[in-house]
């Protein structure tokens, strides 16, 4: 097992845990890989980042080996924890061996410094509970983590996991998903058990919006989703009304990863489900929910006065021109064809229209500096995309021509 787990590392990973282990030993402390990274390793699955336990201070142990590695240390006091990069690339976690005491269901645990075995106890699932040595790669297995991998169970390893912690619920939906792992019976039973008691609405919005972050995160949010609203957790956070059908043939368009995946999944949420706590969950998302109803609106405004005819490079300039291309992409799925087409000729010509004027052009043209020159420049720009003006030269010919001219097309613009 010890060759198998050091050989999927790779090479770079193993001299840095190397000198890790050096000067943690050096400090007079022990220290381990732990959680997410073992299980993953074991699973033949990419590994993200790493999770450290040490028995000794990890604070000053993260702060030492961070600042070899030129590494900014971020500290969190209270739970005795640094994060830190090394090597090339590994975000590391590096963790007081500590045992956690649950105040009240939802809320942050208190924390007093402990052995790798209570460190190792306090955790979610047995899969998560494996370690490995960093002095010699052997595998430590307290809780049959191993057997529950190579089972592919998700196991809680005490009955009150999911009430002491309800992100539990989320990770256990999100692990369910994404290991294509199976449920044990008794987890199961405990986790409907907590649903059905309210748990999930005990953790703040802070804590909700963290674990919805993941959750878009995972590969196939839709599954989740389902599984979400199987169990009820939808109903009791939203308690409001939506096709589920919908939403899920919706997300299976989502863009595959990325910031722009996560605000398509954002706006067909916001889209499908009118709810208050969802708006505060992903208050991070709103501004892109405002932008998609304030196009929605110039849209209807436009279709009125215009019909349904074609829009010329300016008018498409204008209409999205303050609107970011992930709503752009969301909408160029949802939306009806005529509004598909429009989104698709402003990303695929007028964004990618050659423009080469700027301000001291306008200047050079006469324009006085200042406040208003924005404004103008804004005004040459869709001037220029009306008429499709190319090249450098002819752009400034025809803004010559029309600051000769009566003002009136400068007016229009
Ligand atoms: N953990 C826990 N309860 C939580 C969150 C985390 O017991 N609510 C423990 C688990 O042992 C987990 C470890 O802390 O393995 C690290 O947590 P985290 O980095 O959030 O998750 P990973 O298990 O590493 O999984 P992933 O990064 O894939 O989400």
């Amino acid at each position: 097992m010890k060759r198998i787990i050091k050989d999927r590392l790779p090479a770079e990973l193993q001299k840095v845990l190397q000198d890790v282990n050096a000067d943690v030993k050096d400090m007079g402390y022990r220290a381990y890989l732990v959680g997410g990274v073992v299980r993953d390793v074991l699973l033949g699955n990419r590994i993200e980042d790493l999770d450290i336990v040490v028995e000794g201070d990890a604070v000053e142990a993260a702060r030492i080996i961070g600042g070899k590695y030129g590494s900014a240390v971020k500290v969190h006091n209270r739970f005795k924890t640094a994060t830190a990069t090394i090597g090339q690339r590994w975000k590391a976690d590096f963790i007081t061996a500590r045992e956690e005491i649950y105040a009240a269901p939802g809320a942050l645990p208190d924390i007093r410094p402990s052995s790798l075995y209570n460190d190792l106890f306090r955790r979610d699932f047995t899969i998560n509970t494996l370690a490995v040595s960093l002095d010699d790669y052997t595998l430590i297995d307290y809780f049959r983590g191993l057997e529950d991998i190579k089972d592919r169970k998700l196991r809680v390893l005490h009955d009150k996991s999911f009430i002491d912690d309800p992100t539990r619920i989320f990770r256990c939906l999100r692990f369910e998903t994404q290991l294509r792992f199976e449920i044990e019976t008794k987890t199961k039973s405990l986790l409907v058990e907590a649903i059905d008691a309210g748990f999930p609405l005990l953790l703040s919005i802070d804590r909700l919006s963290n674990e919805f972050e993941r959750l878009f995160a995972a590969n196939e949010f839709g599954r989740i989703f389902l599984r979400m609203h199987e169990l009820g957790i939808l109903e009791q956070l939203f308690d409001t009304e939506y096709s589920i059908d919908n939403v899920c043939e919706l997300l299976k368009n989502a863009p595959v990863r990325g910031c722009e995946r996560k605000t398509y999944i954002a706006l067909t949420l916001f889209d499908s489900i009118d709810s208050k706590l969802l708006g505060l969950i992903l208050h991070k998302y709103k501004k892109y929910y405002e932008q998609l109803s304030c196009l929605r609106r110039k849209r209807q405004d436009i279709w009125r006065n215009h019909g349904s005819e074609k829009l010329d490079f300016s008018e498409l300039y204008e209409l999205f021109k303050s609107v970011d291309m992930a709503v752009i992409k969301f909408l160029m799925t949802v939306e009806d064809e005529a509004f598909q087409k429009c989104a698709k000729e402003y990303c695929e010509k007028v964004v990618r229209f050659p423009m080469h004027i700027s301000g001291e052009d306008l200047k050079a043209l006469g324009f006085e500096p200042g406040p208003d020159l924005g404004e103008m420049l804004e005004r040459a720009k869709k001037l220029i995309l009306k008429n499709r003006i190319e090249g450098k030269d002819d752009q400034i010919e025809y803004l010559r021509s029309m600051v000769k001219g009566s003002g009136e097309q400068w007016d229009r613009a």
